[in-house]
């Protein structure tokens, strides 16, 4: 458990959340800035996550580069009259790769339960869709010591009945809430307490080897200035950036950390 990213099953994966920003031009500006910032580099798996709207041009602006594309939300039906949503099935034909899952700002404002991101993380995977499926605890939790209890909630019930071998694929976000888009970033020590909550309720969910190919990410806050240090906490496997994500330099920053 303490080794690095044992046998390199564990690649970093580096993945921008751009939230409601961007259209598809600024998309394509951005695309075109950052794609010579991080050519060549394959230390870690590199993912943008744009507004639905500007995911079949950002496919088509990193076609063949290092860079995959994933969506923010889905829905779990393949299709069907529910008006507004987007099924695993349609990001996959645009070309996309990843898809986040659970995100806390989905789980505030738009209702999301433990039981629907399950039906998600299920058709995603049914999608072959890599899902980046976050968790993490809100202000209040953290204060009434209730950390652990809700990571092992939100893991134990996101990954219920899912096979063990389609898991795999499955990539974990830990963002604790209160560190979200505020400057305050988990401590290292902190994240990496929580990632071990989290890996030990993969495995008894997944069992141990699945939950040590697992790739944990950081979220909440990351920056060129604190990415050294998060990432290169043996836990640690990656980050999920939202804020810093949103400028080519900053972004191409946090994908060079230094590894120690
Ligand atoms: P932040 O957002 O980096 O702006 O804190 C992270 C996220 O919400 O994924």
């Amino acid at each position: 458990m303490t080794t690095r990213h044992p046998e390199l099953s564990r690649k970093p994966v580096i993945a921008a959340n751009w939230k409601m920003y961007k259209n598809p031009k600024q998309a394509k500006e951005f695309i075109t800035a950052f794609l010579p910032l991080v050519h060549g580099h394959n230390r870690d798996e590199i993912v943008l996550c744009p507004p639905f709207v500007d995911l079949a041009v950002a496919v088509e602006a990193t076609h063949g580069s290092n860079v995959h594309i994933g969506g923010q939300n889905m829905h779990w039906q393949e299709e069907g009259a529910f008006t507004g949503e987007i099924s695993a099935a349609m990001l996959a034909a645009v070309g996309c790769t990843y898809v986040i899952l659970g995100h806390s700002e989905r789980r505030q404002f738009f209702g999301e339960t433990d039981e629907s991101v399950n039906r998600k993380l299920q058709a995603a995977l049914h999608a072959k869709l890599t899902p980046i499926f976050c968790v993490g605890e809100l202000l209040a939790e953290r204060e009434a010591n209730k950390t652990e209890e809700v990571l092992v909630r939100q893991t134990a019930r996101g990954l219920a009945n899912i096979a063990p071998e389609s898991a795999r694929r499955i990539v974990v976000a830990y963002e604790p809430v209160w560190a979200i888009g505020t400057g305050r970033t988990a401590t290292p020590e902190m994240a990496a307490e929580a990632h071990l909550v989290i890996r030990s309720q993969v495995a008894s969910s997944l069992g141990r080897e699945i939950a040590e190919g697992m790739r944990i990410l950081y979220g909440g806050s990351v920056k060129p200035e604190n990415a050294t240090s998060l990432l290169n906490q043996p836990e640690i496997d990656g980050a999920l950036v939202g804020g810093a994500s949103l400028d080519p330099q900053s972004f191409a920053k946090i994908v060079q950390y230094t590894s120690r």
